[in-house]
């Protein structure tokens, strides 16, 4: 292996610069050549390739954002588009490329090992839903950019004994409300993992009312039900005067954690280390304190379980 390439595709995640970072100093360091490529799969079909030096990362580690770009790719759903992706690769002479992006980028790496490309995933997504990883790239941040909104917001639900719903990402996963919801001390945390009950909802705000909790957070994952949904459902069934913040994009940018970056430079440097040893169609985790190679078949192909343990403790600890 004399030469990778490495590419950022999917939702972008803060600490993905510090991946970049890694896979371009691990790379070098195993006298590799390192080229990114830009915009994921469609700048791969476009040709949109640049080498990358030690100096091409200086300075990214604080940023969020990805500097390779990020984009999805109708075109690399089809054969013709692969097909122009491998040619691009063996022109440039790349045999091995790390892919840094959740379950859908992860699905194209695995369509490019098919084509014979060497492919390491690493895990980068706010979401946190990919199985075989406690954790994914920029998930920490993004939880820290909801506790901080949760804190804020608190602020004016007790000056005006409000009910607030927050609405955060996560696709299909609850892992931000879940972890979000806990850390903010939110009295309601509502996951796709779970049916949505508004009644059970209401009857938890009227039983803190009438224990003198005026205002109540409830933090509810864009998968359950949209945020104004919830609204109009506590408005209606309790009749508490209740508002509405949508955190949105907002849980995508800022500049990693030190986890995330930590993160992201050990699950990076550890997969240039499996390329360089020959591994493909792996995803590099971390479970516990160990990092592990889980196959990507695996990775895309099952569900991580979510640990309602935090919603029952969410709900003892907010009353
Ligand atoms: O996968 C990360 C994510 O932020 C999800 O949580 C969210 O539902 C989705 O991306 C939003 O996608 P887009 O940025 O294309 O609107």
């Amino acid at each position: 292996m004399k030469r990778i390439g490495v590419l950022s595709s999917g939702g972008d995640a803060p600490g993905m610069n510090a991946a970049i970072r890694a896979v371009v100093r691990k790379g070098i360091y195993h006298d590799l050549e390192v080229w990114g490529i830009k915009r994921g799969y469609a700048g791969l079909i476009d040709g949109e390739l640049y080498r990358l030096e030690l100096r091409s990362v200086a300075d990214v580690i604080q940023r969020g954002g990805t500097i390779l770009h990020t984009a999805r790719s109708q075109e690399f759903m089809t054969n013709e588009g692969r097909q122009r992706a491998l040619s691009i690769l063996k022109e440039y002479g790349i045999d091995g490329v790390v892919v840094i992006g959740g379950d859908g980028s992860f699905r194209g790496g695995i369509e490019l090992m098919k084509l014979g490309i060497k492919v390491v995933g690493v895990p980068g997504t706010i979401d946190n839903d990919l199985f075989g990883t406690d954790y994914t790239i920029g998930f920490d941040t993004a939880v820290n950019t909801v506790v901080d909104a949760i804190n804020k917001v608190r602020d004016t639900a007790v000056s005006h004994e409000r009910i607030f719903v927050i609405e955060v990402m996560g696709r299909h996963s609850g892992e931000i409300a879940l972890n979000a919801g806990l850390a903010g001390g939110a009295e309601s945390i509502l996951i796709p993992e779970l049916p949505y009950n508004p009644s059970e909802v209401c009857l938890r705000l009227r039983e803190s009312y009438l224990k003198g909790k005026k205002h109540s957070i409830i933090i509810v994952a864009e998968g359950v039900a949209s945020a104004s949904q919830v609204v109009e459902d506590i408005r209606t069934i309790s009749g508490f005067d209740t508002r509405i913040t949508v955190l949105g994009h907002l849980q995508r940018g800022g500049t990693p954690s030190a986890f995330d970056r930590n993160l992201a430079s050990r699950l990076s440097a550890a997969a240039v280390e499996a390329l360089v040893n020959g591994n493909s169609g792996y995803m590099v985790g971390i479970q516990g304190s160990q990092i592990s190679l889980v196959s990507l078949e695996e990775a895309v192909n099952h569900k991580k379980q979510i640990n309602t343990e935090f919603l029952e403790l969410a709900q003892v600890l907010s009353r």
